[in-house]
């Protein structure tokens, strides 16, 4: 089993600085090592590099802010997850901001077109380019992805460039295939959506009613009912409390724990169609030294969770003796 690391130094999807250290961080925590002791094969050739990418001049549509930056960085992140999906490697994106899953998401479709996504987040990041209020992307990559939003809608034209996220239109997750669990924060014209489609949605009241392990189920029924699709994790580290995980864009009180949040990544890699992970929204600028850390830390540990070791599971049974 070959995991590939997509290191994303991108903050183009928010304005707050260094969130584009938060893939260089975990990395130089000692993720890679980590996964090869777990018997992972791991592919890591650098970061992404963006440079590339960087526009002339990128004055907002509408209320959107960076749109042709965010439109082609995470184009070029579809294509190296879809890419690498292809050869058989597991992607493992790193944010970096959540607009990534733009990225992230239409490269798993585009190898799995009958995957689901279990998005694990404080927030519901499914505002339109109407509803949203920062004018942010990382609040909107869900709605692109289910064609909520679409270029089109953005009423651009320009003779010199492609219509920004033209080439996410022909992408369509059902909005029957995702899953939301820690929701929090969720606006106005955002709870309307998750009405209006009955997206699945637990949120943190659901899982202080019914409990982590159960939720995980209600989830999974919804969206992978015949435990057959291959599962989409995107986890916004936002999702933990900010107690657990300090260090990131948009703290939200009232979060999963440490154990709730592992919970999930060890659940979903024992179903076996865990098909790709996103960890997203770590700010290494944000919060003091030991919070940072401390961050980064957990950061790791949810990742090793989710890709636990290939074999070597140890039974409940197992664990439980003397
Ligand atoms: N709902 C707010 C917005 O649209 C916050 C989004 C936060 N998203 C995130 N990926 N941290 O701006
Ligand atoms: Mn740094
Ligand atoms: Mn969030
Ligand atoms: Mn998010």
């Amino acid at each position: 089993k070959t995991v590939a690391i997509i290191g994303c130094p991108f903050s183009g999807g928010q304005s707050k600085a260094g969130v584009d250290h938060g893939p260089i961080h975990l990395v130089n925590a000692g993720l890679a090592q980590q996964l090869s002791g777990l018997g992972w094969n791991v592919k890591f050739e650098g970061h992404h590099a963006f440079e590339d990418i960087t526009t002339q001049s990128d004055p907002p549509i509408g209320k959107m802010k960076n749109p042709r930056l965010v439109s082609r960085v995470t184009e070029a992140v579809a294509k190296v997850v879809g890419d690498h999906a292809s050869q058989g490697r597991l992607p493992l994106t790193l944010g970096g901001d959540h607009s990534l899953a733009m990225g992230t998401i239409a490269g798993t479709l585009s190898k799995h077109p009958d995957a689901c996504v279990i998005w694990v987040d404080a927030h519901a990041d499914l505002n339109t380019p109407e509803t949203t209020d920062s004018g942010n992307i990382h609040g909107m990559p869900l709605s692109f992805l289910m064609s909520l939003a679409s270029s089109q809608s953005l009423n651009y034209k320009s003779e010199s460039e492609p219509t920004p996220f033209a080439w996410l239109d022909n992408v369509h997750l059902p909005p029957s295939r995702l899953a939301y669990i820690g929701l929090r924060d969720v606006d106005a014209g955002e709870k309307a959506l998750l009405r209006e489609h009955d997206i699945a949605a637990f949120s943190m009241h659901e899982v202080d009613r019914y409990g982590i392990g159960q939720v995980v189920e209600m989830a999974l029924d919804r969206v992978n009912p015949g435990r057959e699709r291959p599962i989409h994790l995107s986890f916004d580290v936002d999702a933990l409390d900010p107690t657990v995980a300090p260090s990131t864009g948009t703290p939200v009180r009232g979060g999963l724990t440490f154990r709730e949040g592992h919970y999930i990544c060890e659940r979903l890699w024992e179903t076996g169609l865990l098909a790709a992970v996103d960890l997203m929204e770590v700010n290494p600028s944000l919060a003091d030294e030991q919070s940072v850390e401390q961050t980064v830390a957990v950061g790791c540990s949810l990742v090793r969770a989710a890709l636990d070791a290939p074999d070597d599971h140890l039974s409940s049974a197992q664990c439980l003796e003397p």
